[in-house]
């Protein structure tokens, strides 16, 4: 479809505003919604948290009357049903919008279409389409976990210039500079879960949450409260945790993951954001797709904090979407850790295929980002 520079404009404006969301949405979706009359912006918003208001709400209380006639961008098709808050295509149709542009169709099958088709029920003219990979890259967690099930996956590392994520000691604190590690601040408060392995726990004993003081210049730009912590996942098939980590110490939720039971001695000792889940072992070990699909439940997106063995395990599963790999103007050493652990290829055609979607300097850092794609698709 051939879309006006403004069309063009107000949507890229729409999305603009609904990454404003990223940190407060989850579980839902950051959207942008844009209202306009002739050439002009009457109404916009953006859905800060869940349980508010939606994007659109926000809007048409800003355009009041201004609504009726108007055009409504919009970043995801509004929705159709009743949840926390009544359906965006009904108050759109209140309204009395004439058009309403979407960028991308709700991933959902058994929700996608049905707001679209609500307006044009009542002779709203609907176009789709405009920016769609920029809006469905908005949301890729969201997306993900509605068409699939299974939440987003990222493994974060921290690198030297000659690949080493520790050195033969354990030791890796810090590999990368301040500015690298609040960026990684922002990157947990944009997912739901952190998962790490329980060797990474014993060496470095993290906290693994997110602490507003270190979140750079997100503070003067969000409300901090609204940040959820996210669920801390710890994998641990043996049951080798102790009650003493600084983990328990932290005022978030946790998820320790086994495959054979703790004693009752260390479960009375855990603090009541603890909770437990035990899966049949794979190999000895805690079966990553299981876990995915139970953290699908309720989670758009997760985040590896893993040292090389499980990173490794989550690459060679074929279960990581992006890989964020942060690497410092440093050299560990020829005994220093690798960076993941993998199987040992024969064949250059069974390697991981990663592309690079972006890259940029970070302090002294370079942060590359890749996606995991199948060569043969
Ligand atoms: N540079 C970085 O970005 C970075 C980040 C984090 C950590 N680190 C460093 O990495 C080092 C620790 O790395 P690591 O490789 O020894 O440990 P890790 O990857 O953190 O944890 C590995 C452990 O996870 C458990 N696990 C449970 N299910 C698993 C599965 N399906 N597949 C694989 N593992 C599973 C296993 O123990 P069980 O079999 O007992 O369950 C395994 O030994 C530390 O020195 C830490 O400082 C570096």
């Amino acid at each position: 479809m051939p879309w006006s520079t403004f069309d063009l404009e107000m949507m890229a404006r729409a999305i603009k505003l609904a990454r404003k969301g990223q940190y407060t949405t989850q579980p839902n979706p950051s959207v942008g919604c844009v209202i306009t009359q002739e050439d002009k912006i009457v109404g916009e918003g953006y859905h800060i948290a869940a349980g508010g208001p939606h994007a659109e709400v926000h809007a048409l209380k800003m355009a009041g009357e201004q609504a009726i006639g108007a055009t409504a961008y919009v970043t995801l098709e509004p929705c159709s049903h009743y949840g926390r808050t009544p359906p965006c295509a009904e108050a759109l149709i209140k309204a009395k919008v004439a058009r309403v542009v979407v960028a991308v169709t709700d991933p959902n099958p058994q929700v996608s279409g049905r707001g679209i088709e609500m307006l044009q029920q009542q002779g709203i003219k609907v176009e789709v389409g405009l920016h769609q990979a920029e809006a469905a890259a908005l949301n890729p967690g969201f997306m993900k976990r509605m068409a699939t099930g299974l939440p987003w996956v990222s493994v974060k590392l921290a690198a030297s210039l000659d690949g080493k994520t520790a050195l033969s000691n354990g030791v890796s604190k810090w590999i990368t500079g301040p500015e690298a590690r609040q960026d990684v601040q922002r990157m947990r408060a944009r997912h739901c879960a952190v998962i790490t392995g329980i060797e990474t726990v014993l060496a470095d004993d993290p906290s693994l949450n997110v602490r507003p003081q270190e979140l750079g210049s997100l503070t003067e730009s969000i409300d901090l409260q609204l940040i959820k912590q996210p669920l801390r996942v710890v994998l641990d098939s043996r049951a080798r945790l102790g009650g003493d980590a600084k983990l328990f110490t932290k005022d978030a939720p946790i998820l320790l993951v086994s495959t054979q039971p703790y004693s009752q001695v260390v479960q009375a000792g855990w603090p009541e954001q603890v909770s437990h889940l035990q899966l049949p072992a794979v190999d000895g070990r805690v079966p990553l797709n299981e876990l995915l699909k139970h953290l699908g439940q309720s989670c758009n997106s997760v985040m590896i904090e893993a040292g090389a063995t499980l990173a490794g395990a989550f690459i060679s599963a074929q279960l990581v979407d992006e890989l964020v790999l942060y690497q410092a103007p440093k050299l560990l050493g020829s005994h220093g850790r690798n960076l993941v652990e993998l199987a040992d290829y024969q064949q250059m055609q069974d390697l991981p295929h990663l592309v690079l979607t972006d890259e940029r300097k970070v302090g002294v850092d370079r942060r590359y980002r890749f996606t995991f794609t199948d060569p043969n698709k």
